[in-house]
């Protein structure tokens, strides 16, 4: 029997991409570039392929208007993240399209990534090393490049889904004390501790450090925006490892340059690639291009589990371990 077609939107890692060419008829893209910056091509390419399947993932622009013109053999989409905020999801539920994605895998590594960037933000580490490299380190000097310790201070995680429980355990390490909010306060046993505030003023208030780790979409849209910045004490620190969409860029910019936001560290940003042009001046913020999951070891597991739940749908005809829709 013919192996159905599966169409792979970036390049992946090359056992991924092994893996994907000995169970599939895979239609690889060999560049390391997206096809379009709207989804057009892909479902211009998934016409002429005939594909039953896409492997897409967090760049792609799946929107309803790509989605419609999908053909009738696509049956599931996976996507190669564990946010799918790219995906109108309601469109590929009325072409009843499966939507998967790769979670857990990329847990501890995305917190990593936001311990990275809190770390680099409270201990100057960005202007540090520029100044090395500029050729302008004088030597050790005792109020030089003078940061923040993180012992002591209090972190509150916005969303305490896996990657913020990882980021908590983490920061338990560093004899941090975690504060978060969430839907809703979790049982004791997954709160390990950290204390929920049910009124967000609570929350601002008390933190020194915000770690960002909600999804994206609407619903976050600019929720960090100049009147929740206000809220928090003078001299915090903002984290976003999570969705760039949820933070108002240029409220954060200016707490930055006036001081009451003491340092940022972010990894995704709000129309990425673009990056707010007011960020590059800044020496108090510390910019990294979206790499949470990007360990040898994370990508290979995303790939194998964006894998195993396509052989669900296409190959075993069985129901897909990690479906959104
Ligand atoms: C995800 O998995 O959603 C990341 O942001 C992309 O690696």
């Amino acid at each position: 029997m013919a192996k159905p077609v599966l169409l792979v939107t970036r390049k992946l890692p090359e056992a991924i991409e092994a893996r994907a060419a000995r169970d599939y008829d895979a239609r690889l893209n060999p560049q390391d570039e997206p096809w379009s910056s709207d989804g057009a091509e892909i479902a211009r390419r998934a016409t002429a392929a005939g594909a039953a399947g896409i492997l897409g993932a967090a760049g792609d622009r799946l929107d309803a208007a790509c989605i419609n013109a999908l053909p009738a053999s696509v049956k599931v989409i996976a996507t190669f993240s564990v946010g799918f905020d790219h995906i109108d999801i309601a469109a590929a539920k009325a072409r009843g399209i499966a939507v998967v994605n790769t979670p857990e895998v990329l847990s501890f590594a995305t917190a990593e990534c936001a311990f990275t960037l809190m770390l680099m933000a409270a201990r100057r580490a960005g202007e540090g090393e520029r100044m090395v490299r500029a050729g302008q380190w004088k030597g050790w000097a005792p109020t030089q490049l003078m940061g923040v310790t993180l012992e002591g201070k209090k972190l509150g995680i916005l969303g305490f889904g896996r990657i913020g429980r990882e980021l908590a355990a983490m920061a338990r390490g560093f004899r941090m004390e975690i504060h978060y909010r969430d839907i809703q306060k979790l049982p004791p046993e997954v709160e390990q501790g950290a204390i929920y505030h049910d009124s967000e003023d609570s929350f601002l208030g008390t933190i020194d450090i915000i770690s960002m780790h909600v999804p994206g979409g609407d619903a976050n849209r600019h929720w960090l925006n100049a009147a929740r910045l206000a809220k928090m004490k003078p001299g915090s620190i903002v984290v976003n490892s999570g969705r760039g969409v949820s933070v108002h860029d240029d409220s954060l910019i200016a707490a930055l340059k006036s001081g009451h936001i003491r340092a940022a560290g972010l990894d995704v940003y709000d129309g990425e690639p673009k990056v707010n042009p007011g960020y590059l001046t800044l020496e108090n913020v510390a910019l990294l291009p979206h790499l949470g999951s990007a360990t040898i070891e994370v990508r290979d597991a995303m790939g194998n589990r964006a894998l195993e739940n396509l052989d669900a749908v296409l190959l075993h005809h069985t129901a897909p371990p990690h479906r959104v829709a």
